[in-house]
């Protein structure tokens, strides 16, 4: 979901943006440009491309820019086609003012208007270039009405997202950003400062970093800052230490990230766990939950808000509520919760679960359920990220930052904090601690485990192979493994482009059996579970109309032999903690499915890593 990245200092600003813009390549894009204030000459320069930064780096070979302020962004289109001219950065009519902009201006339309009646022309489609003529409208140094200013009070006029980076050849050596519902943070160097998206763009330059609240404008210069909200009210800057190094955010031996980010997720289980677990106590450790215990412990009700791979592991979330801690819960599409119009009585606790802590559908409901009194927990990965931030506690994933698109170790992250979580309130209610003991002594040996479904690798990659011209694919399972299926179909989707549906096992009978023809791949999640023999007539009813039947079984499963066209082993472990384990497959085969069906697995076409825009 598209990319900012800023500099103001004092090295040259072309080489530090094209870098930033390839570290945040990762948030899907489709175009991506360049501007540069050279205070030398007043010039101010644009470059930009449809396509990757590759492609815009060969016009820059060409022209290069100079200066020490500027501004690059990859565009995840919103309004305007994928062309050049609609690419980022914008300027407004007179070329003066320069902006980039993740996000939307809703109102853009009536602004237009507004502004075309004022004279103002436009060379784009986008609502980005609206914002730059409204700004100029509003810039009179003269008067009193500075950048900064002129930035307010623009932002005053305009509904919708915004992360913006802002300059004015009329003000050189300023440089003004502003967010809101878009992230965008501030990195704090030696008279420099990088402004990003993320922290992937900053972390080779600072770990120090200024985050930003909604509605809050940032002014730069070489010699310092200011922050106050967009009715210029001073704000106090709220300073954070990245928790990043490279190595994490580099491919390191691995052909793809996400190939990288499945076989790290043992090791990530590891850091995800640790010092959480107290296993002669039979107690969870969560410090970010303390101060909230009392009023979790009593809580009455848990509703869990996400989307995608999320919602997935929020699914599962329900289910351990329930099972563990006795507490009703339901999951909830966020992008449907927050226009649902929900009842939030007294003792709801709203969970929001997110890798990057900034997916706009997922931060809107939450805001949707603080406004109704809920108690909100967040369940991210991303240190500082606004839902981070906006939550009243929670618990953070420590899994590292997720580069590839298609979500893999975050799910894992997630479905083992909801797991902790659970176990937490659990043990605060009505859970032993001795049967709170045996689910954490069972929980410590996954990661071991989930290393010896990696080694199956190979495997995995045959049975792969035989299905990748099949265009349509079912995913089956039943209990913690239904929304098992759900991931397993999506992350097929997302990156190899095949149709694939998750559901309940048992659905399958009511209509998309119709489906089923000769050879259809149907993945089943069959470890020996509560429902295991359900499942094994479900296996039959595919096998007898000629589909062609995967099973994740467990372990030694002799049975299953006799039914499935395909197994993929899981070694055993209890039902409730088994998706951790039955994911893995699925993501592998989701993974050479792309790879043999020549996709780009880390940046598939539509992607974007985090979904900013509504
Ligand atoms: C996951 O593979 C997808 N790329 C996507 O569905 C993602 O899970 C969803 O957009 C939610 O993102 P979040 O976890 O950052 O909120
Ligand atoms: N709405 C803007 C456009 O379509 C920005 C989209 C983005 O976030 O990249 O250009």
């Amino acid at each position: 979901m598209c990319g900012i990245v800023a500099y103001i200092g004092n090295k040259p600003a072309q080489p530090l943006l094209i870098e930033g813009l390839k570290r945040l390549e990762y948030r899907g894009y489709d175009s991506a440009g360049i501007a540069i204030l050279d205070e030398t000459t007043g010039s101010l320069d644009v470059c930009k491309s449809v396509g990757r930064v590759a492609a815009l780096e060969d016009k820059l070979e060409e022209a290069p820019l100079t200066g020490s302020v500027g501004m690059g962004h990859t565009r995840w289109a919103t309004h305007g086609s994928v062309t050049d001219i609609n690419a980022h950065p914008h300027t407004d009519d007179t070329g003066t003012i320069c902006i980039i902009h993740n996000g939307i201006i809703e109102n853009y339309a009536s602004l237009r208007t507004l502004l075309e009646e004022k004279g103002h022309t436009f060379t784009s489609e986008t609502d980005t270039e609206v914002l730059a003529n409204l700004i100029a409208e509003l810039h009179d140094p003269d008067a009193d009405m500075d950048l900064e200013s002129a930035v307010q009070a623009a932002l005053r006029e305009v509904t919708g997202a915004y992360a913006i980076a802002v300059m004015s050849s009329h003000e050189p050596g300023v440089l003004v950003c502003a967010r809101k519902g878009s992230p965008l943070i501030v990195g704090v160097g030696s008279g420099e400062y990088i402004v990003a998206s993320d922290g992937s763009a900053i972390i080779a330059h600072t770990a120090q970093a200024i985050t930003l609240d909604d509605y809050s404008v940032i002014r730069l210069t070489r010699d310092g800052f200011r922050t106050a909200t967009i009715d210029n009210v001073a704000l106090t800057p709220k300073v954070m230490q990245l928790e990043l190094d490279l190595s994490q955010i580099e491919l390191g031996a691995y052909e793809h990230f996400m190939r990288k980010e499945i076989f790290e997720q043992p090791k990530v289980l590891r850091t995800c766990m640790k010092g959480r677990l107290d296993r002669h106590e039979g107690k969870i450790v969560l410090g970010g939950l303390m101060s909230f215990a009392k009023e979790l412990v009593k809580s009455k009700r848990v509703i869990l808000g996400a989307q995608g791979t999320a919602l997935h592991a929020a699914m599962i979330g329900e289910y351990l509520l329930e099972d563990l801690a006795k507490i009703p819960a339901e999951c909830e599409y966020a992008s449907e919760f927050r226009y649902r119009n929900p009842i939030i009585e007294e003792g709801t606790v709203f969970v929001s679960v997110s890798q990057s802590g900034e997916t706009i559908d997922t931060l809107s409901a939450l805001h949707e359920a603080k406004d109704r009194g809920a108690l909100t927990l967040g369940v991210v990965n991303v240190v500082g990220s606004t839902i981070s931030r906006e939550t009243d506690a929670g618990v953070y994933l420590r899994v590292g930052p997720e580069i590839g698109v298609a979500s893999t170790k975050a799910f894992i992250g997630q479905v083992c904090v909801l797991t902790m979580v659970s176990l937490f309130m659990a043990r605060r209610r009505l859970m032993s601690p001795e049967a709170s003991a045996r689910i954490i002594a069972e929980l410590e040996t996954v990661p071991d485990l989930m290393e010896q479904v990696l080694e199956q690798d190979e495997h995995i990659k045959e049975v792969t192979a035989k299905h990748i011209d099949r265009e349509n694919w079912l995913f089956l399972g039943r209990g913690y493994n239904y929304p098992t299926a759900l991931e397993g179909a999506l992350k097929l989707k997302e990156i190899s482009y095949i149709h694939a549906e998750g559901m309940p096992a048992a659905e399958m009978k009511h209509g998309p059996i119709a489906l089923i023809d000769e050879g259809m791949p149907v993945v089943f999640i069959a470890n020996k579970g509560p429902q295991y023999d359900k499942v094994l007539s479900n296996i039959s009813e595919v096998k007898s109309r000629g589909g062609h039947v995967i099973a994740v079984a467990t372990e030694g499963d002799t049975e299953i032999r006799s039914l499935a066209d395909d197994v993929l082993e899981v070694p055993e472990v209890s039902d409730m903690l088994s998706p951790m384990l039955t994911v893995v497959p699925l993501q592998l085969m989701a993974y050479h499915a792309a790879v043999l069906r020549g996709h780009d697995v880390d940046k598939p076409r539509n992607l974007a890593k985090s979904v900013t825009v509504e």
